[in-house]
């Protein structure tokens, strides 16, 4: 199958979360099985990393935006098994953040994804590979379907191309002015509630969601939940039911390649899931130094990693700190609510051996903490699947989760024998205090605390089952 993904981001290129994991790791499992060619639409973003051997298409071809015209480049690498080709855009493109500054998003963003939309379309004409399936990921790429089916409609080159749209994340939207509407040259008689109108303006999520010939989602729970549950569907419920005859949910997996105990890098000792304990405290150690948290191997660490956002539920942590900084060690790395990121700066500054905050974007830290952590705290409001506690699974660091979305179906709580971490009954400081007293008393016990690493670092979290059902999902789409 000739395969087009179309993503704001993928890993190890830009990254703002866990969308670029999946665009990256998909893509590539993708790419390695048999009877596939896929290639990979990003921003041509300033920072872009890992591309030094970056290869120009000769030329350069023309997106409208509104009444004016704007001139795209595209260069590509050859990674892997996939051919990554950047829509190149001084003037939307070549800034120093992905979406926003600290004073907010970008007024253009609307501008800067209709050209991306477009780009793809026309890219895909430009270096003469013809989709039978355009991939799309989240608000950003929510045009390309709409596309399809308005301005592509009878366009030779794509009668044969069919699209998917997965939502990783239901509550950015895109929201944006009629003017917008205008901009991306749609045809006024669409302008419909059926179709493209949302709140007398237009959403790019909801133009992806309306015509992607299937849809889906990155939880089978959360798939559930965004068409049942109004504060989990952020006002597109109704949207999801009228097409849930095209609405599934495939987990997530993590890439093994980057996150294995055994053989990552960036750790001091490997372990594996039958000879963990040595490995693991020699980790941990490295971490409590690094951290300048006090050395004691036998506190319990409780690790976060995480964007500080609503979502993350990290707003009732801060306290649950304040009550258990004798008690356990805490290791927070996370940036983005300046609200929340000060609140864990003064926790740290109080308890400089018992809190260690990091308020940045660091990878090499968090591979650091998924394994040098005991727990690992994510107590998320909603959660469309979660990477992170897969990964802390991986290196034998107990999850202590709510249960919602993926975090319901990839973690098993204790007690229950295969238990792999701990839920969180109740999103509250109380809830939370709960569910830590009982993993407390579990990491007290040492030989039910090692059942639990090792159920939890032999959980298979890895691409093999997921690619597949994308690749069933494609094929159903494009028959
Ligand atoms: P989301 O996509 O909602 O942020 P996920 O759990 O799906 O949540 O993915 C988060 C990804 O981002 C993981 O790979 C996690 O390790 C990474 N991450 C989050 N914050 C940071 C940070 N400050 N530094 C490094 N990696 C981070
Ligand atoms: C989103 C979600 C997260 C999910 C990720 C990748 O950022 O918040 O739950 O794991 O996308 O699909």
């Amino acid at each position: 199958m000739n395969i087009v993904m179309a993503a704001s981001e993928a890993f190890p290129f830009c990254k703002t979360g866990g969308l670029a994991d999946v665009v990256g790791a998909l893509s590539q499992q993708l790419g390695m099985r048999k009877g596939n060619k896929v290639i990979l639409f990003l921003p041509h973003y300033r920072n872009i990393t890992r591309v030094s051997s970056l290869k120009v298409v000769p030329g350069v071809y023309l997106i409208p935006i509104g009444d004016r015209i704007e001139q795209v480049t595209l260069s590509y690498i050859n990674w892997g098994s996939v051919i990554v080709f950047f829509i190149g855009n001084r003037k939307y493109f070549d800034r120093p953040e992905l979406y926003r500054t600290k004073n907010g998003e970008y007024p253009d963003n609307d501008e800067r994804f209709i050209l991306f939309c477009r780009a793809v379309l026309e890219g895909c004409k430009f270096v003469g590979f013809r989709p039978d399936i355009i991939h799309c990921h989240d608000w950003q790429t929510g045009l390309i379907p709409a596309y399809l089916k308005t301005v592509y409609k009878l366009d030779a080159f794509y009668t044969r191309t069919r699209s998917l749209f997965t939502i990783h994340n239901i509550a950015y939207q895109g929201h944006y002015p009629y003017s917008t509407y205008e901009k991306a040259g749609f045809h006024p008689v669409d302008y419909t509630p059926e179709k493209f109108e949302y709140y007398g303006g237009m959403s790019f999520l909801k133009s992806g969601l309306v015509f992607a010939d299937n849809i889906n989602t990155v939880s089978p729970t959360y798939a559930k939940e965004v068409q049942n549950d109004p504060s989990k569907g952020f006002g597109l419920e109704g949207v999801l039911r009228h097409r849930s005859n095209h609405f599934c949910g495939i987990v997530n997996g993590i890439d093994t390649e980057i996150w294995d105990p055994e053989t990552d890098p960036i750790l001091p000792v490997g372990y594996d899931c039958f000879d963990f304990p040595r490995g693991k405290t020699a980790c941990k150690m490295l971490l409590l130094q690094e951290c300048g948290l006090e050395q004691n191997p036998d506190k319990p660490v409780v690790g976060i990693v995480s964007r500080l956002d609503y979502q993350k539920g990290l707003d009732t942590v801060v306290n649950v700190i304040e009550r258990y900084k004798g008690r356990v060690l805490f290791t927070v790395l996370g940036a983005g609510d300046p609200r929340l990121e000060k609140a864990y700066q003064a926790l740290a500054r109080n308890n400089p051996t018992s809190v260690a905050y990091r308020g940045k974007l660091d990878e090499e830290l968090a591979h650091k903490i998924y394994a040098g952590a005991d727990l690992f705290l994510m107590p998320s409001r909603f959660e469309p699947c979660g990477l992170s506690q897969m990964i802390a699974m991986k290196y034998g660091t107990l999850p202590m989760v709510t249960q919602v979305g993926g975090l319901a179906d990839t973690v098993t709580g204790f007690p229950a024998s295969n238990a792999t971490g701990f839920f969180i009954n109740t999103l509250s400081e109380n809830g939370i205090v709960s569910t830590l007293e009982t993993a407390l008393q579990v990491y007290a016990d040492k030989p039910a605390w090692t059942k639990l690493v090792k159920n939890a670092m032999m959980a298979d979290n890895s691409w093999d089952k997921s690619a597949q059902e994308y690749i069933d999902l494609y094929k159903r789409t494009v028959n």
